[in-house]
């Protein structure tokens, strides 16, 4: 355990740790979502950026952590690199403060020491589904739709998803990937560290491998973990109008090759909807994909029940998002795939987007019912869901979906995360999970943060033990 080669640091001064888990791997299924463990007065030790034990500081009054409450400002962080052999957190503490705090902590060695300032910690968020990588926000059909267009109308007459593309299509890789390094920054400033993003604005090989490109540049400079879903069958390009058949084979037959080969794709998506890809081509595309070892979730029932469901559970899709419309067999269906061999294909809500769109939301108190663990994404992007905080999404999820707090916690965490199929490594804070970790002044956490909806609530971020922003 006292492995001292790694860099070990110890956070303490933790109010409330939300999300813990006794072992990784944590999902929550049906009525175990209105369940959180927590724990007071906490510390976490973290070696090399994953959690390697977690604990309850003994009564405070007289002990180390009272102590350095009544020297430190509130919501100061000591972060400070020791000397090799020496522990030690600050200079001006004195020598018995300093031998308390190691008796605190009996057999825990440390290089850095992080003071949480008697705030609440919560795991980082798991956004499922999102969209970053694009142009620019279609602020011109957002007022459009105001004024009573509706969504699938100004699709097709080329507005939508072909006119995000349109836009992409003339940016270079160097612009998009600086436009979405920025929509990351808003997301982990909104307390997520995990992050799924989708192609399917580039509806070309070569914009679709761009797209690609750019998550793969920001899987490379981003602390947490990001995975890529090729989404190339998105919507049919207006040159394809009249024969799709066509395009599906481009996205067959060119472009799953190259995103394969070019190792651009942690998972396929496909858009299967009314207006757009049917369940039969979305079943040939799926097929497809998981012959390159590509699992599939993809973007079902948002605008009709057209078959979505089925598709993706028969291909044991990872999750089917959106879900807007939904009936007792899809409930069923979802239900059975809980039996299956790779798992379960988890049911995901994207409220924003019912939001946003003014369509309604998914029934997720049904799936819960039937023993499912629902997730929540934000599905980020610039024409249904122009989203980044899943505090939001949170919130949207109790008042307009009655999730319980708790509930809708555990869907944009471990259950988030189990969509990514990641639960072993995000969304909730146990031995062997990354130190990922947010920091908020906000008091009784669980239930405030949804309850004072459109603040900001958090303070920091930490991706992989290490502070990402804020103090
Ligand atoms: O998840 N529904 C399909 N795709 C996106 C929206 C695409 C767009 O309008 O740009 C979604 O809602
Ligand atoms: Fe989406």
């Amino acid at each position: 355990m006292r492995n001292l080669h790694g860099m070990h640091k110890l956070f303490i001064g933790i109010s409330k740790l939300w999300g813990v888990a006794q072992r990784s791997g944590l999902v929550k299924y049906g009525e175990q979502m209105q369940h959180v463990d927590s724990l007071s007065n906490a510390w976490i030790w973290v070696n090399d950026g994953i959690i390697e034990r977690i604990g309850v500081v003994p009564e405070l009054s007289h002990n180390t952590l009272a102590e350095l409450n009544s020297m430190l400002p509130y919501g100061v962080q000591l972060s400070k690199e020791l000397p090799k052999t020496k522990r030690f957190i600050k200079d001006s503490i004195t020598v018995s403060q300093r031998f308390q705090l190691l008796e605190d902590f009996p057999g825990i060695d440390f290089k850095e020491f992080v003071f949480c300032g008697n705030r609440e910690m919560l795991p980082g968020f798991v956004d499922s589904h999102t969209h970053i990588v694009f142009a620019e926000p279609r602020t011109e059909e957002f007022k459009l739709r105001i004024q009573g267009a509706g969504y699938e109308a100004i699709a097709a007459s080329g507005g939508g998803i072909l006119n995000s593309a349109k836009k992409l299509q003339l940016l270079d890789f160097d612009t998009l990937l600086f436009q979405a390094r920025k929509r990351m920054d808003w997301m982990v400033q909104h307390g997520t560290t995990t992050v799924e993003i989708k192609s399917g604005y580039g509806l070309t090989l070569e914009s679709e491998l761009t797209m690609l490109r750019v998550i793969a540049a920001l899987k490379k400079e981003f602390p947490g973990i990001i995975k890529a879903t090729f989404l190339g069958a998105h919507a049919f390009p207006m040159e394809f109008k009249g024969r799709e058949e066509d395009y599906v084979k481009v996205v067959i037959d060119d472009m799953l090759p190259r995103v394969a080969e070019e190792g651009l794709a942690d998972h396929v998506d496909v858009f299967c909807d009314r207006g757009f890809f049917t369940a039969e081509q979305t079943s040939r595309i799926l097929k497809a994909a998981a012959a390159f070892g590509l699992p599939a979730k993809i973007h079902a029932n948002e605008l009709g029940i057209t078959g979505g469901v089925q598709v993706a559970v028969s291909h044991g899709a990872w999750s089917a998002d959106h879900l807007e419309y939904l009936g007792d067999a899809e409930i069923a269906l979802f239900a059975e795939s809980l039996t299956a061999d790779g798992g379960e294909t988890v049911p995901v809500a994207l409220p924003g987007c019912s939001y946003f769109l003014g369509i309604p939301y998914a029934n997720v108190r049904s799936l819960m019912n039937a023993g499912l663990p629902v997730a929540l994404a934000t599905d980020f992007n610039p024409g249904s869901s122009p989203v980044c905080s899943l505090q939001q999404v949170w919130s949207l999820a109790c008042t307009q979906q009655k999730m319980l707090p708790v509930e809708a916690f555990n869907a944009i965490t471990c259950n988030a995360a189990r969509t990514l199929r990641l639960e072993h490594h995000v969304g909730s804070i146990a031995p062997g999970m990354h130190a990922n970790f947010i920091v908020t002044t906000t008091e009784n956490a669980m239930d405030t943060i949804p309850y004072f909806f459109g603040k900001n609530h958090i303070d920091a971020v930490y991706i992989k033990g290490n502070s990402y922003f804020g103090n």
